[in-house]
Protein backbone atom coordinates (compact mmCIF):
# COMPACT_ATOMS: atom_id res chain seq x y z
CA UNK A 1 0.00 0.00 0.00
CA UNK A 2 1.13 3.31 -0.65
CA UNK A 3 0.95 5.80 2.08
CA UNK A 4 3.13 9.42 2.80
CA UNK A 5 2.55 8.87 6.48
CA UNK A 6 4.96 6.45 8.49
CA UNK A 7 3.21 3.85 10.33
CA UNK A 8 3.56 2.13 13.41
CA UNK A 9 6.04 -0.11 13.21
CA UNK A 10 8.46 -2.69 15.06
CA UNK A 11 11.64 -2.23 13.35
CA UNK A 12 13.68 -5.26 13.98
CA UNK A 13 17.30 -5.07 13.24
CA UNK A 14 19.94 -8.22 12.91
CA UNK A 15 23.44 -7.38 13.28
CA UNK A 16 22.32 -4.14 15.91
CA UNK A 17 25.80 -4.84 17.43
CA UNK A 18 28.05 -4.40 14.35
CA UNK A 19 29.53 -1.53 12.26
CA UNK A 20 26.39 -0.48 10.05
CA UNK A 21 24.08 -0.02 13.15
CA UNK A 22 26.23 2.42 15.10
CA UNK A 23 27.91 4.15 12.31
CA UNK A 24 24.33 4.87 10.08
CA UNK A 25 20.95 2.74 12.00
CA UNK A 26 20.82 4.22 14.92
CA UNK A 27 22.31 8.02 14.14
CA UNK A 28 19.51 7.68 11.61
CA UNK A 29 17.10 6.99 13.99
CA UNK A 30 17.87 9.19 16.26
CA UNK A 31 17.56 12.19 14.22
CA UNK A 32 14.35 10.80 13.17
CA UNK A 33 13.42 11.00 16.53
CA UNK A 34 14.60 14.52 16.87
CA UNK A 35 12.73 15.58 13.69
CA UNK A 36 9.69 13.79 15.22
CA UNK A 37 8.91 11.51 12.33
CA UNK A 38 9.15 8.03 14.28
CA UNK A 39 5.22 7.34 14.93
CA UNK A 40 4.39 7.36 18.65
CA UNK A 41 4.24 3.45 18.83
CA UNK A 42 7.27 2.61 16.86
CA UNK A 43 9.72 0.01 18.59
CA UNK A 44 13.25 -0.77 17.80
CA UNK A 45 14.24 -4.55 18.41
CA UNK A 46 17.60 -4.35 18.58
CA UNK A 47 18.86 -7.86 18.32
CA UNK A 48 22.77 -9.99 18.50
CA UNK A 49 24.62 -12.78 20.10
CA UNK A 50 24.99 -11.18 23.46
CA UNK A 51 23.84 -11.98 26.94
CA UNK A 52 23.03 -8.43 27.25
CA UNK A 53 19.56 -6.58 28.99
CA UNK A 54 18.19 -3.74 27.44
CA UNK A 55 20.08 -1.28 29.56
CA UNK A 56 23.20 -2.65 28.64
CA UNK A 57 22.60 -2.33 24.69
CA UNK A 58 21.41 1.54 25.32
CA UNK A 59 24.38 2.38 27.21
CA UNK A 60 27.23 0.75 25.54
CA UNK A 61 25.53 2.64 21.98
CA UNK A 62 25.12 5.61 23.39
CA UNK A 63 28.83 6.12 23.97
CA UNK A 64 29.67 4.82 20.52
CA UNK A 65 26.90 6.65 18.56
CA UNK A 66 28.68 9.79 19.91
CA UNK A 67 31.47 9.27 17.26
CA UNK A 68 28.87 9.55 14.33
CA UNK A 69 26.55 11.82 15.11
CA UNK A 70 28.22 14.83 14.39
CA UNK A 71 26.01 16.40 16.82
CA UNK A 72 25.44 16.66 20.58
CA UNK A 73 22.96 14.21 22.01
CA UNK A 74 20.17 15.82 23.90
CA UNK A 75 18.94 14.10 27.27
CA UNK A 76 15.75 14.27 25.97
CA UNK A 77 15.08 13.23 22.75
CA UNK A 78 17.67 10.48 23.67
CA UNK A 79 15.16 9.41 26.94
CA UNK A 80 12.42 9.34 24.49
CA UNK A 81 14.50 7.21 21.45
CA UNK A 82 15.98 4.28 23.90
CA UNK A 83 12.45 3.74 25.65
CA UNK A 84 11.71 2.71 22.25
CA UNK A 85 14.77 0.22 22.22
CA UNK A 86 14.40 -3.80 23.33
CA UNK A 87 17.56 -5.91 23.47
CA UNK A 88 17.20 -9.44 22.27
CA UNK A 89 19.35 -12.03 22.35
CA UNK A 90 19.33 -14.25 19.32
CA UNK A 91 21.98 -16.27 17.47
CA UNK A 92 20.39 -16.48 13.72
CA UNK A 93 21.94 -20.05 13.66
CA UNK A 94 19.35 -21.44 16.23
CA UNK A 95 16.12 -21.76 15.11
CA UNK A 96 14.78 -21.80 18.45
CA UNK A 97 15.97 -18.43 19.11
CA UNK A 98 13.90 -17.18 16.89
CA UNK A 99 11.03 -17.90 19.40
CA UNK A 100 12.30 -15.57 21.50
CA UNK A 101 11.43 -12.46 18.76
CA UNK A 102 8.25 -13.65 18.53
CA UNK A 103 7.42 -13.05 21.94
CA UNK A 104 8.00 -9.39 21.61
CA UNK A 105 6.13 -8.76 18.33
CA UNK A 106 3.16 -10.94 19.60
CA UNK A 107 2.77 -7.73 22.55
CA UNK A 108 2.09 -5.00 19.62
CA UNK A 109 0.22 -5.57 16.78
CA UNK A 110 2.60 -3.13 14.57
CA UNK A 111 3.75 -3.04 10.92
CA UNK A 112 6.76 -5.67 10.94
CA UNK A 113 10.21 -4.15 9.43
CA UNK A 114 13.43 -6.44 9.59
CA UNK A 115 16.91 -4.90 8.88
CA UNK A 116 19.13 -7.25 8.03
CA UNK A 117 22.70 -5.82 8.42
CA UNK A 118 24.71 -8.47 8.91
CA UNK A 119 27.02 -10.47 6.69
CA UNK A 120 25.43 -11.90 3.30
CA UNK A 121 26.31 -15.23 4.19
CA UNK A 122 24.37 -15.21 7.30
CA UNK A 123 21.07 -13.84 5.10
CA UNK A 124 19.56 -17.45 4.99
CA UNK A 125 19.70 -17.84 7.77
CA UNK A 126 17.57 -14.99 8.81
CA UNK A 127 15.16 -15.49 5.89
CA UNK A 128 14.52 -19.18 6.86
CA UNK A 129 14.42 -18.79 10.87
CA UNK A 130 11.58 -16.23 9.93
CA UNK A 131 9.66 -18.19 7.69
CA UNK A 132 9.76 -21.05 9.98
CA UNK A 133 8.77 -19.56 12.91
CA UNK A 134 5.97 -17.94 10.55
CA UNK A 135 7.55 -14.48 11.06
CA UNK A 136 7.19 -13.85 7.55
CA UNK A 137 3.71 -12.46 8.13
CA UNK A 138 2.23 -10.41 4.58
CA UNK A 139 2.35 -7.14 6.19
CA UNK A 140 5.93 -7.42 7.30
CA UNK A 141 9.00 -5.86 5.09
CA UNK A 142 12.63 -6.99 4.88
CA UNK A 143 15.48 -4.83 4.16
CA UNK A 144 18.65 -5.93 2.38
CA UNK A 145 21.61 -4.37 2.60
CA UNK A 146 24.83 -4.01 0.46
CA UNK A 147 26.47 -6.05 -1.11
CA UNK A 148 23.89 -8.63 -2.39
CA UNK A 149 26.19 -11.46 -4.17
CA UNK A 150 29.27 -10.63 -6.08
CA UNK A 151 27.93 -11.72 -9.20
CA UNK A 152 24.20 -12.47 -11.08
CA UNK A 153 24.77 -16.27 -9.96
CA UNK A 154 25.03 -15.52 -6.31
CA UNK A 155 22.79 -12.66 -6.27
CA UNK A 156 20.12 -14.77 -7.79
CA UNK A 157 20.98 -17.21 -4.86
CA UNK A 158 19.82 -14.70 -2.49
CA UNK A 159 16.74 -13.77 -4.80
CA UNK A 160 15.69 -17.05 -4.95
CA UNK A 161 16.30 -17.78 -1.22
CA UNK A 162 14.30 -14.74 -0.16
CA UNK A 163 11.97 -15.12 -2.46
CA UNK A 164 10.78 -18.37 -0.52
CA UNK A 165 9.50 -16.76 1.86
CA UNK A 166 8.86 -12.81 1.31
CA UNK A 167 7.31 -11.67 -2.11
CA UNK A 168 9.01 -8.72 -3.89
CA UNK A 169 6.42 -6.13 -2.60
CA UNK A 170 7.93 -7.15 0.75
CA UNK A 171 11.53 -7.00 0.14
CA UNK A 172 13.31 -3.54 0.38
CA UNK A 173 16.99 -3.66 -1.70
CA UNK A 174 19.60 -0.70 -0.36
CA UNK A 175 21.60 1.37 -2.65
CA UNK A 176 22.41 4.26 0.10
CA UNK A 177 23.24 6.34 -3.09
CA UNK A 178 19.20 6.64 -4.09
CA UNK A 179 18.84 8.08 -0.50
CA UNK A 180 21.08 11.06 -1.17
CA UNK A 181 19.35 14.72 -1.43
CA UNK A 182 21.27 15.28 -4.53
CA UNK A 183 20.19 12.37 -6.30
CA UNK A 184 16.94 13.21 -5.81
CA UNK A 185 16.81 16.11 -7.01
CA UNK A 186 17.96 14.60 -10.43
CA UNK A 187 14.66 13.82 -10.88
CA UNK A 188 12.77 16.88 -10.24
CA UNK A 189 16.17 18.62 -12.96
CA UNK A 190 15.28 15.94 -15.83
CA UNK A 191 11.62 16.23 -15.49
CA UNK A 192 10.57 19.42 -13.85
CA UNK A 193 12.30 21.69 -16.11
CA UNK A 194 11.37 21.73 -19.96
CA UNK A 195 14.38 23.19 -20.67
CA UNK A 196 16.46 20.14 -19.86
CA UNK A 197 13.43 17.64 -20.48
CA UNK A 198 13.76 18.18 -24.34
CA UNK A 199 17.53 18.56 -24.76
CA UNK A 200 18.00 15.42 -23.32
CA UNK A 201 19.35 12.81 -25.44
CA UNK A 202 21.76 12.35 -28.26
CA UNK A 203 20.71 15.77 -31.04
CA UNK A 204 22.12 17.51 -28.31
CA UNK A 205 24.22 15.84 -26.39
CA UNK A 206 27.82 14.73 -26.77
CA UNK A 207 29.37 12.89 -23.80
CA UNK A 208 28.33 12.46 -19.98
CA UNK A 209 30.79 12.05 -17.04
CA UNK A 210 30.37 10.82 -14.00
CA UNK A 211 33.05 11.01 -11.30
CA UNK A 212 32.45 9.53 -7.84
CA UNK A 213 35.87 10.03 -6.16
CA UNK A 214 37.11 9.42 -2.58
CA UNK A 215 39.55 10.07 -0.21
CA UNK A 216 39.24 7.03 1.61
CA UNK A 217 41.11 3.79 1.32
CA UNK A 218 39.19 0.62 2.09
CA UNK A 219 39.03 1.50 6.10
CA UNK A 220 40.67 -1.76 7.41
CA UNK A 221 38.11 -3.64 4.77
CA UNK A 222 40.65 -5.79 3.79
CA UNK A 223 38.23 -9.36 3.72
CA UNK A 224 35.54 -7.63 2.31
CA UNK A 225 37.25 -4.94 -0.34
CA UNK A 226 39.69 -7.65 -1.68
CA UNK A 227 37.34 -10.26 -2.97
CA UNK A 228 35.23 -7.50 -4.53
CA UNK A 229 36.75 -4.25 -5.72
CA UNK A 230 35.84 -0.71 -6.86
CA UNK A 231 33.70 -2.38 -9.61
CA UNK A 232 31.76 -4.27 -7.27
CA UNK A 233 32.04 -1.88 -4.63
CA UNK A 234 30.81 1.22 -6.45
CA UNK A 235 30.11 0.95 -9.72
CA UNK A 236 27.39 -2.30 -9.98
CA UNK A 237 25.29 -0.10 -7.68
CA UNK A 238 25.76 3.63 -6.93
CA UNK A 239 27.26 4.55 -10.42
CA UNK A 240 24.97 2.56 -12.61
CA UNK A 241 22.34 4.10 -10.59
CA UNK A 242 23.29 7.02 -11.00
CA UNK A 243 23.77 6.43 -14.80
CA UNK A 244 20.45 4.88 -15.44
CA UNK A 245 19.08 8.38 -13.30
CA UNK A 246 20.28 10.39 -15.87
CA UNK A 247 19.55 8.27 -18.78
CA UNK A 248 15.91 6.69 -18.10
CA UNK A 249 12.85 7.78 -20.03
CA UNK A 250 10.11 9.88 -18.30
CA UNK A 251 8.23 7.33 -16.07
CA UNK A 252 4.30 7.68 -16.51
CA UNK A 253 3.81 8.77 -12.91
CA UNK A 254 6.40 8.23 -10.00
CA UNK A 255 4.94 4.95 -8.58
CA UNK A 256 7.36 2.75 -7.21
CA UNK A 257 7.54 0.37 -10.14
CA UNK A 258 6.72 2.35 -13.07
CA UNK A 259 10.17 4.36 -11.58
CA UNK A 260 12.27 1.12 -11.28
CA UNK A 261 10.65 -0.17 -15.06
CA UNK A 262 12.51 2.75 -16.39
CA UNK A 263 15.69 1.92 -14.43
CA UNK A 264 15.65 -1.50 -15.75
CA UNK A 265 14.92 -0.78 -19.38
CA UNK A 266 18.45 1.40 -19.25
CA UNK A 267 20.53 -1.24 -17.45
CA UNK A 268 19.01 -3.66 -20.50
CA UNK A 269 20.71 -1.52 -23.03
CA UNK A 270 23.90 -1.65 -21.55
CA UNK A 271 26.72 -2.22 -24.27
CA UNK A 272 28.67 -5.63 -23.10
CA UNK A 273 32.16 -4.88 -22.55
CA UNK A 274 33.52 -8.47 -22.23
CA UNK A 275 37.02 -9.65 -22.93
CA UNK A 276 37.55 -8.91 -25.94
CA UNK A 277 37.26 -5.25 -25.69
CA UNK A 278 37.38 -4.66 -22.21
CA UNK A 279 41.69 -2.77 -22.89
CA UNK A 280 39.20 -0.02 -24.88
CA UNK A 281 36.71 0.17 -22.95
CA UNK A 282 38.25 0.30 -19.28
CA UNK A 283 41.21 1.17 -17.23
CA UNK A 284 41.75 -0.05 -13.52
CA UNK A 285 44.09 0.72 -10.99
CA UNK A 286 45.52 0.15 -7.34
CA UNK A 287 47.25 3.21 -5.28
CA UNK A 288 50.07 2.95 -4.13
CA UNK A 289 51.56 4.88 -1.24
CA UNK A 290 51.00 8.81 -1.67
CA UNK A 291 49.73 12.14 0.53
CA UNK A 292 46.50 12.84 1.14
CA UNK A 293 45.67 16.15 2.61
CA UNK A 294 49.53 16.33 3.14
CA UNK A 295 49.48 13.23 4.76
CA UNK A 296 51.51 10.43 4.46
CA UNK A 297 49.41 7.28 3.63
CA UNK A 298 50.11 3.78 2.35
CA UNK A 299 49.79 1.84 -0.39
CA UNK A 300 46.61 -0.89 -0.95
CA UNK A 301 49.39 -3.84 -0.91
CA UNK A 302 50.47 -2.32 2.84
CA UNK A 303 46.75 -1.98 3.96
CA UNK A 304 46.02 -4.31 7.65
CA UNK A 305 45.71 -7.77 6.53
CA UNK A 306 47.17 -7.24 2.87
CA UNK A 307 48.02 -9.84 0.65
CA UNK A 308 50.77 -8.18 -0.95
CA UNK A 309 50.03 -10.56 -4.78
CA UNK A 310 46.49 -8.97 -4.91
CA UNK A 311 45.39 -7.49 -8.33
CA UNK A 312 42.51 -6.22 -6.86
CA UNK A 313 41.74 -2.46 -8.35
CA UNK A 314 41.25 0.32 -6.28
CA UNK A 315 40.17 2.54 -9.31
CA UNK A 316 38.12 1.76 -12.22
CA UNK A 317 37.48 3.90 -15.34
CA UNK A 318 35.06 3.05 -17.92
CA UNK A 319 33.57 4.08 -21.34
CA UNK A 320 30.41 3.10 -22.07
CA UNK A 321 27.60 2.96 -24.89
CA UNK A 322 23.80 2.41 -24.77
CA UNK A 323 22.02 0.57 -27.05
CA UNK A 324 19.26 3.23 -27.08
CA UNK A 325 17.72 5.49 -29.84
CA UNK A 326 18.04 8.24 -27.60
CA UNK A 327 21.49 7.52 -26.41
CA UNK A 328 23.11 5.78 -29.46
CA UNK A 329 26.47 7.20 -30.06
CA UNK A 330 26.84 9.22 -26.94
CA UNK A 331 29.70 8.14 -24.76
CA UNK A 332 29.51 7.98 -20.90
CA UNK A 333 32.59 8.24 -19.03
CA UNK A 334 32.61 6.91 -15.68
CA UNK A 335 35.29 6.74 -13.08
CA UNK A 336 35.64 5.97 -9.58
CA UNK A 337 38.61 5.14 -6.76
CA UNK A 338 39.71 5.08 -3.29
CA UNK A 339 42.31 7.53 -2.30
CA UNK A 340 42.31 9.74 -4.92
CA UNK A 341 42.80 13.60 -4.61
CA UNK A 342 39.35 14.80 -3.58
CA UNK A 343 36.20 13.28 -2.62
CA UNK A 344 33.26 14.50 -4.36
CA UNK A 345 30.50 13.43 -6.85
CA UNK A 346 29.76 15.06 -10.03
CA UNK A 347 28.27 14.53 -12.74
CA UNK A 348 29.14 17.06 -16.29
CA UNK A 349 27.02 17.15 -19.14
CA UNK A 350 28.58 18.07 -22.19
CA UNK A 351 26.50 19.81 -25.00
CA UNK A 352 27.08 19.89 -28.58
CA UNK A 353 28.45 22.83 -30.36
CA UNK A 354 26.65 24.76 -32.60
CA UNK A 355 27.38 23.38 -36.40
CA UNK A 356 27.79 26.99 -37.53
CA UNK A 357 30.10 29.22 -35.92
CA UNK A 358 28.83 32.71 -37.22
CA UNK A 359 31.90 34.14 -34.92
CA UNK A 360 34.35 32.42 -36.33
CA UNK A 361 36.56 35.66 -37.87
CA UNK A 362 39.36 35.20 -35.29
CA UNK A 363 39.57 31.61 -35.76
CA UNK A 364 38.68 30.25 -32.42
CA UNK A 365 36.83 27.06 -31.94
CA UNK A 366 33.32 27.08 -30.49
CA UNK A 367 33.11 25.79 -27.09
CA UNK A 368 30.67 23.71 -25.56
CA UNK A 369 28.26 24.33 -23.60
CA UNK A 370 28.72 21.91 -19.76
CA UNK A 371 25.86 21.15 -17.25
CA UNK A 372 27.71 20.42 -14.11
CA UNK A 373 25.79 18.97 -11.57
CA UNK A 374 27.96 18.67 -8.22
CA UNK A 375 26.29 15.95 -5.89
CA UNK A 376 28.62 16.04 -3.38
CA UNK A 377 30.00 17.87 -1.42
CA UNK A 378 28.02 21.13 -0.89
CA UNK A 379 25.72 20.43 -3.87
CA UNK A 380 25.03 22.62 -6.96
CA UNK A 381 24.61 23.48 -10.46
CA UNK A 382 26.80 25.46 -12.84
CA UNK A 383 25.70 26.42 -15.92
CA UNK A 384 28.52 27.11 -18.62
CA UNK A 385 27.26 29.50 -21.80
CA UNK A 386 28.79 31.41 -24.16
CA UNK A 387 28.70 35.28 -24.00
CA UNK A 388 30.25 38.19 -25.90
CA UNK A 389 32.43 39.76 -24.49
CA UNK A 390 32.09 43.58 -24.20
CA UNK A 391 34.66 45.21 -26.45
CA UNK A 392 34.61 47.84 -29.52
CA UNK A 393 37.30 46.29 -31.02
CA UNK A 394 36.43 42.56 -31.24
CA UNK A 395 32.62 42.65 -31.70
CA UNK A 396 31.93 39.15 -31.27
CA UNK A 397 35.05 37.53 -29.34
CA UNK A 398 33.24 35.12 -27.10
CA UNK A 399 33.65 33.53 -23.21
CA UNK A 400 32.72 31.38 -21.21
CA UNK A 401 30.12 32.79 -18.88
CA UNK A 402 29.73 30.24 -15.56
CA UNK A 403 25.83 30.91 -14.38
CA UNK A 404 26.39 29.07 -10.49
CA UNK A 405 23.50 28.32 -7.80
CA UNK A 406 24.58 28.56 -4.96
CA UNK A 407 26.32 25.82 -2.84
CA UNK A 408 24.34 23.54 -0.98
CA UNK A 409 21.18 23.50 -3.01
CA UNK A 410 20.07 20.34 -1.21
CA UNK A 411 20.08 21.52 2.22
CA UNK A 412 17.64 23.63 3.41
CA UNK A 413 19.78 24.94 6.27
CA UNK A 414 23.67 23.78 7.39
CA UNK A 415 22.14 22.19 10.00
CA UNK A 416 19.90 20.05 8.48
CA UNK A 417 21.74 17.57 6.47
CA UNK A 418 19.35 14.56 6.13
CA UNK A 419 21.27 11.63 5.95
CA UNK A 420 20.70 9.20 3.21
CA UNK A 421 19.63 6.37 5.70
CA UNK A 422 17.29 8.61 7.87
CA UNK A 423 15.26 8.97 4.28
CA UNK A 424 15.61 5.40 3.67
CA UNK A 425 14.49 4.26 7.19
CA UNK A 426 11.75 6.82 6.87
CA UNK A 427 10.46 5.51 3.23
CA UNK A 428 10.73 1.73 4.46
CA UNK A 429 8.57 3.03 7.38
CA UNK A 430 5.95 4.63 4.60
CA UNK A 431 5.98 1.23 2.38
CA UNK A 432 7.29 3.22 -0.59
CA UNK A 433 10.35 0.78 -2.58
CA UNK A 434 10.65 3.31 -5.05
CA UNK A 435 13.96 4.61 -4.14
CA UNK A 436 15.12 0.84 -3.18
CA UNK A 437 16.31 -1.30 -5.87
CA UNK A 438 14.00 -4.29 -7.44
CA UNK A 439 15.32 -7.78 -8.07
CA UNK A 440 15.29 -6.73 -12.08
CA UNK A 441 17.54 -4.23 -11.59
CA UNK A 442 20.30 -6.04 -9.52
CA UNK A 443 20.41 -9.23 -11.97
CA UNK A 444 20.68 -7.13 -14.83
CA UNK A 445 23.24 -4.74 -13.38
CA UNK A 446 25.40 -7.98 -12.33
CA UNK A 447 24.86 -9.43 -16.01
CA UNK A 448 26.66 -6.92 -17.54
CA UNK A 449 29.56 -6.17 -14.60
CA UNK A 450 30.44 -10.31 -14.58
CA UNK A 451 31.93 -10.48 -18.50
CA UNK A 452 33.91 -7.28 -17.35
CA UNK A 453 35.51 -8.71 -14.35
CA UNK A 454 35.99 -11.74 -15.63
CA UNK A 455 37.02 -10.25 -18.99
CA UNK A 456 40.28 -9.11 -16.34
CA UNK A 457 40.96 -12.20 -15.32
CA UNK A 458 42.61 -13.08 -18.85
CA UNK A 459 46.16 -12.93 -19.20
CA UNK A 460 46.24 -10.76 -21.79
CA UNK A 461 44.15 -7.90 -20.24
CA UNK A 462 45.59 -7.72 -17.00
CA UNK A 463 46.25 -4.27 -17.17
CA UNK A 464 46.24 -2.79 -13.56
CA UNK A 465 48.09 0.02 -12.94
CA UNK A 466 49.57 1.67 -10.11
CA UNK A 467 47.99 5.03 -9.18
CA UNK A 468 50.03 7.40 -6.13
CA UNK A 469 47.55 8.16 -3.51
CA UNK A 470 46.24 11.78 -3.52
CA UNK A 471 46.20 11.83 -7.36
CA UNK A 472 43.13 11.13 -10.18
CA UNK A 473 43.99 7.92 -10.88
CA UNK A 474 46.39 6.24 -13.55
CA UNK A 475 47.23 8.15 -16.32
CA UNK A 476 45.52 5.97 -19.17
CA UNK A 477 42.22 6.84 -17.71
CA UNK A 478 42.92 10.33 -19.08
CA UNK A 479 43.40 8.39 -22.47
CA UNK A 480 40.14 6.81 -22.64
CA UNK A 481 38.75 10.39 -23.97
CA UNK A 482 41.77 11.71 -25.19
CA UNK A 483 41.21 9.59 -27.93
CA UNK A 484 37.79 10.41 -28.25
CA UNK A 485 39.20 14.75 -28.28
CA UNK A 486 37.79 14.89 -24.58
CA UNK A 487 39.16 15.53 -21.16
CA UNK A 488 37.87 14.71 -17.50
CA UNK A 489 36.29 17.58 -16.62
CA UNK A 490 38.58 18.89 -13.93
CA UNK A 491 37.65 19.61 -10.06
CA UNK A 492 37.02 22.92 -8.98
C1 LIG B 1 29.76 2.09 0.08
C2 LIG B 1 31.06 1.38 -0.27
O1 LIG B 1 28.67 1.47 -0.53
O2 LIG B 1 29.84 3.44 -0.37
C3 LIG B 1 32.25 2.09 0.33
O3 LIG B 1 31.01 0.04 0.22
C4 LIG B 1 32.26 3.54 -0.12
O4 LIG B 1 33.46 1.45 -0.06
C5 LIG B 1 30.91 4.19 0.20
O5 LIG B 1 33.32 4.20 0.56
C6 LIG B 1 30.84 5.60 -0.37
O6 LIG B 1 29.67 6.21 0.11
P1 LIG B 1 29.55 7.78 0.19
O7 LIG B 1 28.15 8.02 0.64
O8 LIG B 1 30.58 8.22 1.19
O9 LIG B 1 29.85 8.31 -1.17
Amino acid sequence: MITEQNQACDLVIFGAKGDLTKRKLLPALYKLEKSKKLHENMRIIATGRANWSTEDYINIKKTEIKNFLKETIQENIWKKFSARIIFCNIDVNEILHFSRLKKILEQKNNIIIYYCAIPPETLHAIFSGLGNTNLNFPSSRIILEKPLGICLKTSQKINNQISKYFSEKQIFRIDHYLGKESILNLFALRFANSLLFHDWNNKTIDHIQITVSEEVGIEDRWNYFDKIGQTRDMVQNHLLQILTIITMDQPKNIQSDTIRNEKVKILRTLNPINTDNINKYTVRGQYSSGLIKNKKVSSYLEENGANTNSKTETFVAMKIYLNHEKWSGVPFYLRTGKRLAHKYSEIVIVFKKNPIHLFNYSNTELLSNKLIIRLEPNANIQYDILNKMPSLKNKYKLEILQLKSNNNINQSNSKNIIDAYERLLLESMRGIQSLFVSRDEVEASWQWIDPIIDGWKHEKNNSLQLYEAGSWGPKSANMLLYYDHHDWYEFH
